[in-house]
């Protein structure tokens, strides 16, 4: 179980202990987060799971797909660091992984 540091949109933070095989967007949800909307329940439709990840985390994680990339393109808080967290399967990898919860749209 990968631990993260999750920023709230108040800037609290919290260490949140993950689980692989599910989305973060899953994992945010069942740790409690409610500022992860996800009203699309994970379908890259609605945008309410962005997040913004640490800087050096960017080149880090599995790369955009289609979806993803046409999602955030509409999102009014995207920028270089923008992930959809519901695109992102909770590997390992993940230890460590720093992320904002993206401004509510
Ligand atoms: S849950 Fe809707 S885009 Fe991620």
């Amino acid at each position: 179980m990968p631990n993260i540091q999750v920023t709230s949109r108040d800037g609290s933070q919290a260490t949140v202990s993950v689980n692989n095989g599910i989305s973060l967007m899953e994992n945010l949800k069942a740790a409690g987060n409610t500022e992860v909307l996800a009203l699309c329940g994970g379908c890259a439709s609605c945008g309410t799971c962005h997040v913004h990840v640490a800087a050096e985390w960017i080149d880090r994680l599995p790369p955009m797909g289609e979806d993803e990339e046409e999602m955030l393109s509409l999102a009014p808080y995207r920028n270089e660091s923008s992930r959809l967290s519901c695109q992102l399967q909770v590997t390992d990898d993940f230890e460590g992984l720093a992320l904002t919860i993206a401004p509510e749209a």
